[in-house]
């Protein structure tokens, strides 16, 4: 298992690519299941999710072809079993549910099992499927989906408990693509992953309207074509970055970022006290850390407000900011496991309730530290690269799911870290 070795007082400064989206890549990839023709998908982000997306769908029949960020995809003649086995290690996983049941009428996929990050239960992607007309049984773990007749479109509410879902969204959408007559997906997800999954399926042919808001209307068809798409920027690896030339930078430029999918962690990061300037295209960013930085509160809420995916890194990022800031999870309550450990570096975090309250110290020191999720081992960098002495971190496959080659990154903008292999 890899552990990265972080040397803290680090100063960031420089120039750097963002990579393509991890969770705009990971649907994209499933929904070429939808079609028997080649398509082209570009600036795919080499992290271990997206590998894992590849080699289901290479197990579920499709020929893959993979050149650096760019993959091609031909799923001429498919199954309908999804390997547990594959399965198993990515809850993303589960969008090949959509594509599959609208291309063969049939699939199987394993429950996903039991998730750091809190509970995460698939009743909505099921109320969806069943709502276009699947049937649904589960037995021995898996998911058995079947609909006989075909999927026929329905006006169906993804309203959850915590809001709107994401991947609930894109399982519906991509399976209602090719479902005979109107689907209509009322409380939506309208994250930009979502947006970018619907561009991709409006280009092979698909008729979708209203994405990117509540209401999404897709009126099916028989067929989807060939295509040749390129994925959005990965708002969260840019965000990311940005908290971290808040942090400890002199000045960091990101190309290839969209500042409309960036608002909520540049208003944060502004009300701090730090600069971001975007250049007038909106597509390169450069931050500066403010000279009298305070804490803030943020609460986590669907786009366009402020990402559960980005609350770990700002909370390392507030754990060193003086004053008090109050960090709520609305959507994942309990994906608070990095507090815990940036609290071994010396900050003062409390968790209560799915509500951070973090004090602002002055300084934290290196300590070894375990990873727990994609987003908390982030987190754990960020501290790492601000303490003083070094930070050990463990388990460190969690941060290759979602962020691709962060150790070159970090060594391009002359920070200092080491990626240990054992
Ligand atoms: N939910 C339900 N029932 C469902 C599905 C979801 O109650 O059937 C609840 C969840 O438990 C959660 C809320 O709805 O409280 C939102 O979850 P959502 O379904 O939107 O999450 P997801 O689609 O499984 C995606 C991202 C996550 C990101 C969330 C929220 C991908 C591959 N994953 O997950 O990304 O946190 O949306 O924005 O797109 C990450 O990249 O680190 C990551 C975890």
């Amino acid at each position: 298992m890899d552990k990265l070795i972080v040397h803290g007082n680090s100063t960031l400064k420089g120039t750097i690519n963002i990579s393509g989206s991890k969770n705009a890549s990971l649907p994209i990839l499933a929904a070429t299941l939808l079609t028997d023709q080649p398509c082209i998908i570009r600036r795919v982000p080499d992290v271990s999710d997206t590998n894992y997306m590849l080699q289901i769908l290479r197990a579920l029949g499709a020929d893959v072809e993979r050149s650096s960020g760019t993959v091609r995809i031909q799923a001429s003649k498919i199954i309908s079993d999804a390997p547990y086995d594959l399965v198993r290690r990515m809850r993303a996983s589960i969008c090949v549910m959509g594509p599959l049941l609208a291309r063969l009428g049939q699939a199987c996929v394993s429950l996903p099992g039991g998730c750091v990050i809190g509970d995460r239960p698939v009743d909505l992607h099921l109320k969806g499927l069943k709502g276009l007309g699947a049937n649904i049984d589960v037995e021995g773990g898996n998911m058995n989906f079947t609909a006989p007749n075909g999927l026929k479109g329905a006006e169906i509410d993804l309203r959850g408990k915590h809001g709107p879902t994401v991947l609930g969204t894109d399982n519906l959408m991509m399976a209602a693509v090719l479902a005979e007559g109107r689907t209509v997906i009322e409380s939506a997800a309208g994250e930009p992953e979502v947006v970018d999954l619907a561009e991709f399926l409006i280009q092979m042919g698909a008729n979708i309207e209203g994405a990117g808001s509540r209401r999404i209307t897709i009126d099916g068809v028989s067929s989807l074509n060939a295509v040749d798409y390129t994925v959005i920027p990965d708002r969260i690896e840019a965000g990311t970055f940005m908290v971290a030339a808040a942090m400890v930078g002199e000045g960091v430029t990101l190309n290839r970022v969209n500042r409309e999918h960036l608002t909520a962690s540049t208003d944060v990061l502004q009300e701090a006290g730090h600069i971001v300037e975007f250049n007038e295209g909106g597509d390169k960013v450069t931050v500066h850390p403010g000279e009298v930085p305070q804490g803030c509160n943020i609460t986590t809420a669907p786009f366009p407000g402020f990402p559960t995916d980005m609350q770990a890194q700002f909370t390392a990022m507030f754990a060193t900011t003086p004053g008090i800031s109050v960090i709520e999870d609305t959507i994942f309550p309990q994906r608070f496991m990095h507090c815990a450990e940036i609290s071994r570096m010396g900050a003062n975090i409390r968790v209560d309730n799915g509500t951070a309250i973090v004090s602002g110290v002055e300084s934290l020191s290196g300590a070894p530290v375990m990873a727990s999720d994609l987003r908390a081992s982030a987190a754990l960098v960020l501290a790492g690269l601000k303490a003083r002495g070094t930070t050990e971190i463990n388990r460190l496959y969690h941060i290759d799911r979602g962020y691709e080659h962060i150790d070159e990154k970090i060594l391009q903008l002359g920070g200092s870290v080491e990626r240990v292999r054992e």
